[in-house]
């Protein structure tokens, strides 16, 4: 079952226009929920804009470098995604704040593959513009743009090179 989920994920370049349903989109960041994360601190942050949202859709589209805007665009959906710098309880610095994120959004791409929803996660993106374009405040930090969306019918599974376990597991030291 999660074997099928691994094999069937991958990141698209581009989307069919199939819409993804609000509740839908809610439905995936309530598996993200239950992502583990440090001290349970749960930095991650999202704002999400559908292509009907026009104007936060577009935004978060501005965003992007241009070799992401081009096929980006296509996705019903995009996030923003942002942690929380330091811990809520005393202020110390999360220094797993990023590694938090990024497990909640397997967790959340896990679940849009078993709803046949593909998710292409992207880090060419401008910090800055994000922002200024959504008022964020000190102490947290923009992180990437997801871009999700059903697939074209006729998009196939690129075969991508991955490493050897040996090349990033030792027994003994580094
Ligand atoms: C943090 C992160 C940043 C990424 N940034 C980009 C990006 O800016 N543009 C892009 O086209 N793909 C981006 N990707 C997608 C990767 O290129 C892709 O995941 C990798 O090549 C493996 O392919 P697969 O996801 O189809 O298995 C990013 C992926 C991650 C996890």
């Amino acid at each position: 079952m999660l074997n099928e989920l691994i094999e069937k994920r991958y990141s698209p370049y581009s989307f069919s226009d199939r819409q993804i349903e609000k509740g839908t989109i809610y439905n995936l960041f309530d598996t993200a929920r239950f992502s583990p994360s440090a001290y349970n601190e749960q930095p991650w942050r999202f704002i999400i804009a559908s292509k009907s949202n026009e104007e936060i859709y577009n935004n978060i589209l501005e965003t992007l470098v241009d070799a992401n805007k081009e096929w980006a665009k296509q996705a019903s959906s995009l996030i923003l995604t942002i942690a929380q710098n330091n811990f809520s309880k005393n202020g110390k610095k999360n220094y797993h704040a990023e590694y938090d994120l990024g497990q909640s959004v397997a967790y959340l791409t896990l679940k849009a593959t078993e709803l046949d929803i593909f998710v292409h996660q992207m880090s060419g993106f401008s910090r800055d513009k994000a922002i200024e374009l959504f008022n964020i405040p000190e102490g947290y930090t923009p992180v990437s743009v997801i871009a999700l969306g059903y697939k074209n019918i006729d998009d196939q599974k690129p075969e991508k090179g991955r490493k050897e376990i040996s090349e990033f597991v030792f027994e003994n030291s580094f």
